[in-house]
C-alpha cells in the first residue's frame, strides 16, 4: 500500500537548479514541478513556494534559467534545496543571454524571460520563455522519484 507522497512520486519529474540574479544579487532553488507547456513560442512552466527567496528575486529579475541535474548530483539538489543565504558560492557560474547564473556543473540550461504568473493554491506557476538553451555535460537525467523525500513534502500530509 502507497502512502500519497509515494503515490505522487509516480507522476515523472525531472529535477532542476532554478537560479536569478538580480542586480548584486543572486539566489537559486531546487526544483521538481518543472514542465514544457507550449511549442511556439517555446514555454516552460514551474511552481515555486511565494515564501521562497528565489521568489522575490524573480519578481524583481523577471528572468531565470532552468538548469538539468543529473543522476549523480544528489548532493546539489541537496545544497540548493537549503534556505541557506550563501548557496551559490562555491559554484561555478556562466551568464547567458538573460544575465541569469547558468551552474555550470548541469548538463543543460534553459535561459528564460518570465511571461505569466498565475498563483495555484500555496505555489505560484510561472510560465516562461525559453530565449536561449545549451548543452553542457553529458548524463542521464536525475528523477524526482529518486530524491526519497529530499523535499519534505511527507509532512504535507500528514
Ligand atoms: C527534490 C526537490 C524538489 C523541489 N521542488 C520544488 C518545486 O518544484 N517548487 C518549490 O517551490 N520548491 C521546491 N523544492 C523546495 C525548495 O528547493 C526549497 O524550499 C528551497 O529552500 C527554496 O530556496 P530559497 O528560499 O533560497 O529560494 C524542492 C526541493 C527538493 C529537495
Amino acid at each position: 500500500m502507497k502512502t500519497l507522497p509515494e503515490l505522487l512520486k509516480q507522476i515523472s519529474h525531472g529535477v532542476y537548479v532554478i537560479s536569478v540574479c538580480d542586480g548584486e544579487l543572486s539566489n537559486a532553488f531546487t526544483a521538481a514541478w518543472v514542465m514544457q507547456v507550449s511549442f511556439s513560442p517555446l514555454l516552460l512552466a514551474f511552481s515555486i513556494s511565494p515564501m521562497h527567496r528565489t521568489y522575490k528575486l524573480l519578481g524583481r529579475s523577471g528572468e531565470c534559467a532552468i538548469n538539468v541535474l543529473k543522476q549523480d548530483q544528489t548532493a546539489l539538489a541537496l545544497h540548493f534545496s537549503s534556505s541557506n543565504l550563501n548557496k551559490m558560492t562555491d559554484h561555478e557560474w556562466q551568464f547567458a543571454k538573460t544575465k541569469s547564473p547558468i551552474l555550470s556543473e548541469s548538463s543543460a540550461y534553459f535561459d528564460c524571460k518570465v511571461k505569466q504568473t498565475i498563483t495555484t493554491g500555496d505555489h505560484v506557476l510561472v510560465v516562461c520563455e525559453v530565449i536561449d538553451a545549451g548543452y553542457l555535460e553529458q548524463g542521464k537525467p536525475m528523477l524526482y522519484c529518486e530524491t526519497g523525500d529530499m523535499d519534505g513534502s511527507s509532512q504535507f500530509f500528514k
